[in-house]
């Protein structure tokens, strides 16, 4: 395979990162543009060269491509991935994958019966501190796990309605769950989470809550907690990811690991570079390979049932088993 040929649906903020990164990558070309805004799809069309388009299904009916990229808000996922399996091209799919479990499933599906690789937005994977992690805790049982998200809110309308984002824990805060999945290597069997709106209702059109708190429980039977808000809308915030073991406390950043209590040489030191996800996603197609590939779509589909069942838990007040963990 010589030039790698790229479509994206969603030309905004993210997707144009990805292009920026991925026209850097020798032998990939972006060939087609959809997004349902005109001038969002022209302007970046015409910026890497590229055919405009404000239906996905004449882009993807129409253009000669091996591989597309669909980055548009959580609500906004219908049948663009299954008629680009269907057509046999490789998928970049960003988080959070789909709104609704069923249409997660359909997708699934239909990547599976198509044998396309497919890659979801998990870039944190990728680093060297994440690696690590995940490598030191393989043999280890983990006690507890606490992390938090407080930062701003984004401007994008969609962001601030539940029905369209799926609020902040579902859309953005999926980063840090997602790890927690990652670095233990464990699957989260059960989720409670108890949901409020406390400071934001002045904020127009406002429709998710800005306290989410959520006690997950892992197979192994690590304990988890996470809450997350955007309530800093004056900047500011704060993350973290925290791990108690027996006599440790390990501390996760994208750029190092703190241990507290007994040592642990392998997880000191400088992290190496961390490697581009559009760049492996380009290599995986090239290679043929998906295991380059940090979170397949099955994988980021399980993220995404533990979202949305803490959603469903708030809503119902019980405690929820993930879709795919009862399967
Ligand atoms: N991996 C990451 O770290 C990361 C970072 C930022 C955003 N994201 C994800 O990327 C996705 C997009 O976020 P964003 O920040 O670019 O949002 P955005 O609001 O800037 O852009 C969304 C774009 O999608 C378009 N769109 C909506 N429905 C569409 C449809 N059916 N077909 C074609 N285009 C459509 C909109 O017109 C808009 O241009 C979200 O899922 C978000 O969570 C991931």
């Amino acid at each position: 395979m010589d030039e790698i040929r790229f479509g994206f649906v969603g030309a905004g903020g993210n997707a144009r990162g990805h292009m920026e990164r991925l026209s850097a990558v020798e032998g990939a070309e972006i060939v087609a543009i959809c997004d349902i805004n005109e001038g969002a799809a022209s302007a970046a069309a015409s910026e890497y060269g590229a055919d405009a388009y404000t239906d996905h299904r004449e882009m993807i009916d129409g253009v000669e491509m091996d591989a597309l990229y669909v980055s548009i808000p959580p609500f906004a996922h219908t049948d663009a991935e299954i008629l680009a399996a269907e057509a046999g091209l490789h998928l970049f799919v960003e988080k959070p994958v789909v709104l609704d479990m069923d249409k997660g499933f359909e997708i699934l599906e239909a990547i599976e019966e198509a044998g396309v690789l497919s890659s979801v937005g998990y870039q944190l994977r990728l680093l060297d501190t994440s690696k690590r992690l995940r490598n030191y805790l393989a043999d280890r049982q983990v006690a507890m796990i606490s992390s938090h998200r407080w930062g701003g809110l984004p401007g994008a309308p969609w962001w601030r309605r539940m029905e369209q984002s799926g609020g902040q824990l579902h859309e953005q805060t999926t980063h840090q769950l997602d790890l927690m999945r990652y670095c233990t290597g464990d699957e989260i069997v059960e989720v409670y989470a108890r949901y409020d709106r406390l400071t934001m209702d002045d904020i127009e059109d406002i429709t998710i809550p800005d306290s989410q708190g959520v006690l997950m429980t892992f197979a192994s039977g690590t304990i988890a907690t996470l809450t997350t808000s955007p309530m800093m809308t004056q900047g500011g915030g704060k993350s973290d990811i925290n791990y108690l073991l027996r006599d440790q406390i390990i501390g996760w950043s994208p750029r190092e690991i703190t241990v507290q209590g007994v040592d642990a040489p392998q997880l000191a030191g400088e992290p190496e570079e961390t490697p581009n996800i559009d760049e492996t996603f380009v290599r995986a197609i090239r290679e043929g390979d998906q295991s380059i590939i940090p979170c397949s779509y099955e994988d980021g589909l399980r993220t995404c049932d533990v979202t949305l069942a803490a959603n469903r838990s708030a809503e119902s007040g019980q405690p929820v088993t993930p879709e795919m963990v009862k399967a």
